[in-house]
């Protein structure tokens, strides 16, 4: 059977050719269970080409991915991965990209239906708008599986594969917090898109380790009323955070990210300045608004942190123009989604290590750990494990 031989293949796959496309580094272990909070909306942004992946073979098309945009570094990084994991193992899969575009992703899943995949690996642009691309998966008897981003208000996600994504924030403060000295400094918070559920959990954990350190005077907020506002208050509702991330998000667009920036430096005054410390939530707005305060001349050092290990901002760290990232090893990732898809095909039900709430249902989850890096480890943790070559880097 067509189908048998798929599962075998991916059977081999993940007990071999994954370990071995992973360069043979350590997989993350599995993190505790957790229950992370729900997500909002706002109106995606921007398409353009959805181009496809297929590997060459004559299997049927059983499992179907589909990844937020082609736009940034993160996405292509789980592409390849899956590509090195999937295609290399000479069966059929299919990558599309929503290009930012809901409507886009809607339409990505509908062509994988009609082409009979039976598992479906998505990554939200959208976590609300995107129920309804889940809901017609099931209506078609797919088995949807969220990947990294967690698609919200639908019963019709079957398995969840994630970081620990609190950690990633609280890995993020603890920098800027272990970094800073006396009191006052200070502190520039930035956020995700409000449409991205991870954006509230990233806030999430950050503030939580921030705000005893806002309160205790060692940092005072500079560029969210809000944040301000709540400053008192360790635990924020979903509404309160949206509130503060309203007014410092970045959309996850370096553009909209150095505006914002831009303009948070023209409102602040000379000593609202000097030696600064940002919460920036991904590599590439770290980037940009790095770049936007090191051209400030008021500004007389500053510490900004990131996410991803986008290889940008592995040499930005090199060049000590960005402070730390959070690396999350994606072939851990991919390898989750692919272990999860091989149970779902062959009729069983995927080991969940915890469930995250999606605002209607428990959807069983499994998260892998995630790691700091900054100057001293960045040769350990990325190079010596076999993520990147040196040869990708000068300075290093
Ligand atoms: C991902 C991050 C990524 C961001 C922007 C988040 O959902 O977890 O890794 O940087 O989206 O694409």
């Amino acid at each position: 059977m067509r189908f048998k031989g798929f599962v075998l293949m991916l059977l081999a796959l993940v007990t071999s050719s994954v370990l071995a496309a992973c360069g043979g580094a350590p997989a993350a272990p599995t993190a505790a269970p957790t229950t992370a909070s729900t997500g909002a909306t706002t109106a995606p942004t921007g398409a353009t080409t959805a181009p496809a992946t297929a590997a060459p073979t004559n299997s049927t098309l059983a499992v179907g991915i589909v990844l937020p945009t082609k736009d940034e570094p993160r996405w292509i990084q789980d592409e390849t991965r899956f590509k090195e994991a999937l295609t290399a193992a000479g069966y059929q899969v299919e990558i599309l990209f929503s290009q930012g575009d809901s409507a886009k992703e809607k339409a990505n899943v509908e062509a994988l239906l009609t082409k009979g995949i039976k598992v479906l690996i998505i990554c939200p642009q959208d976590g609300t708008a995107a129920a309804a691309a889940a809901d017609a998966a099931r209506k078609a008897g797919v088995k949807v599986i969220s990947y990294d981003r967690l698609i919200r208000e639908t019963d019709a996600v079957d398995y969840y594969v994630t970081f620990d994504s609190l950690a990633v924030g609280a890995n993020q403060a603890k920098y800027l917090v272990d970094n800073a000295k006396g009191t006052g400094n200070p502190l520039y918070l930035y956020a995700g898109a409000s449409s991205d559920n991870n954006a509230f959990v990233f806030f999430q954990g950050a503030w939580k380790v921030l705000q005893p350190k806002i309160a205790d005077g060692t940092f005072v907020i500079k560029n969210s009323s809000e944040a301000v506002a709540l400053q008192a208050k360790a635990d924020l509702t979903r509404d309160e955070q949206a509130k503060i991330i309203g007014q410092i998000t970045t959309n996850w667009d370096f553009n909209v990210a150095k505006t914002l920036a831009e303009s948070n430096l023209t409102s602040a005054t000379a000593a609202d300045k000097g030696n600064v410390f940002i919460l920036a939530p991904n590599d590439g707005t770290a980037r940009s608004i790095a770049d936007t305060f090191k051209a400030d001349k008021d500004v007389k050092s500053y510490l900004v942190t990131g996410q991803d290990a986008e290889k940008a901002s592995v040499q930005y760290i090199i060049d000590g123009k960005q402070s730390m990232t959070v690396f999350k090893d994606v072939r851990t990732l991919v390898k989750d989604a692919i272990t999860a898809a091989v149970s779902l095909l062959q009729g069983k039900t995927p080991t969940a290590s915890g469930v995250y709430n999606n605002g209607k249902v428990d959807v069983p989850a499994v998260q892998s750990a995630v790691v700091t890096v900054d100057k001293a480890n960045l040769k350990a943790s990325l190079i010596d494990s076999g993520y990147y070559q040196a040869s990708d880097f000068t300075g290093l």
